[in-house]
């Protein structure tokens, strides 16, 4: 049974302000980059895979996609979805990114913003996505960066020097695939690390090849609404672009 964390009031609250924040680095450095990588979308049909509040799903539209399939296991998300960013051409769906086989197939561009490291078999995922592609057809997603997600109960931790400024980033267990449970609003978030060599033979071992990988590094924007010594010792996101060969 998949967890179903943002239907939480206190992690939906917690989410919504950070989302609303203006250091916000999904909104500052992950978005920005994902745009960059998104494929022509003109008449073309896409599936975005926990597709939380929608604006994705809407920006497909705009950019000239004909047919939006935006799914979420959450009710809280989808029903900010529905409201803020609905349009006659999208499909939102309650259901689990694992069981995505029960979709039908024929996408252009199948699209994930952070939601990934919420799935316990990649592999199985992959397959699925590959199967649902078409041929030529993109795979773009983000997930935490391993070095985000590598220890154990979320315990990775800066290092300070004397003055008490951020000096450095702590990990462990990078080499240890599995769950991983932390503290983020509330106790109790289950997310899956994986080592970078997991997540690229996932993709290339379903038959999709990887055309671009990003680990976004913080600009001047991002600089000036968070201290650099904040963001630049930790990868915070991993993205890959992959796409089905004919
Ligand atoms: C960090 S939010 C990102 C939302 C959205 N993609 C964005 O970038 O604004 C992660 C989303 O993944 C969804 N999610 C987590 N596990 C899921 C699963 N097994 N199936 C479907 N959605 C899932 C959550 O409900 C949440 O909306």
């Amino acid at each position: 049974m998949e967890q179903n964390f943002f239907d939480n009031e206190t992690v939906f609250r917690g989410y919504c302000e950070l989302r609303d924040s203006e250091a916000n680095c999904n909104v500052l450095m992950e978005q920005p980059e994902m745009a960059k990588l998104l494929p022509e979308l003109h008449g073309k049909r896409v599936l975005d895979l926990g597709c939380g509040f929608g604006h994705n799903c809407k920006d497909f539209i705009r950019r000239g996609a004909v047919q939006v399939t935006g799914i979420d296991i959450s009710h809280k998300m989808l029903e900010v979805a529905r409201s803020e960013s609905a349009h006659p051409d999208i499909d939102y769906r309650c259901m689990s990114i694992t069981d995505i086989s029960m979709l039908t197939g024929g996408y252009d561009l199948i699209y994930s913003s952070l939601a990934f490291h919420y799935i316990e078999d990649l592999s199985a995922l992959m397959r699925d996505i590959s199967s649902l592609l078409n041929s030529g057809g993109t795979l773009l997603f983000s997930q935490e960066h391993p070095i985000y997600t590598a220890s154990e109960n979320g315990q990775g931790h800066y290092t300070l020097d004397e003055q008490g400024n951020k000096c450095g980033y702590c990990f462990s267990h990078y080499l240890v695939s599995g769950r991983r449970e932390d503290e983020w609003f509330i106790k109790g978030r289950i997310y899956y690390h994986r080592r970078f060599s997991d997540i690229i033979n996932a993709v290339s071992d379903a038959g999709m090849v990887v055309q671009h990988i990003c680990e976004p590094v913080p600009d001047e924007n991002m600089t000036a609404k968070r201290p650099r010594s904040d963001v630049l010792h930790k990868p915070l996101f991993l993205i890959i672009k992959a796409y089905k060969p004919f």
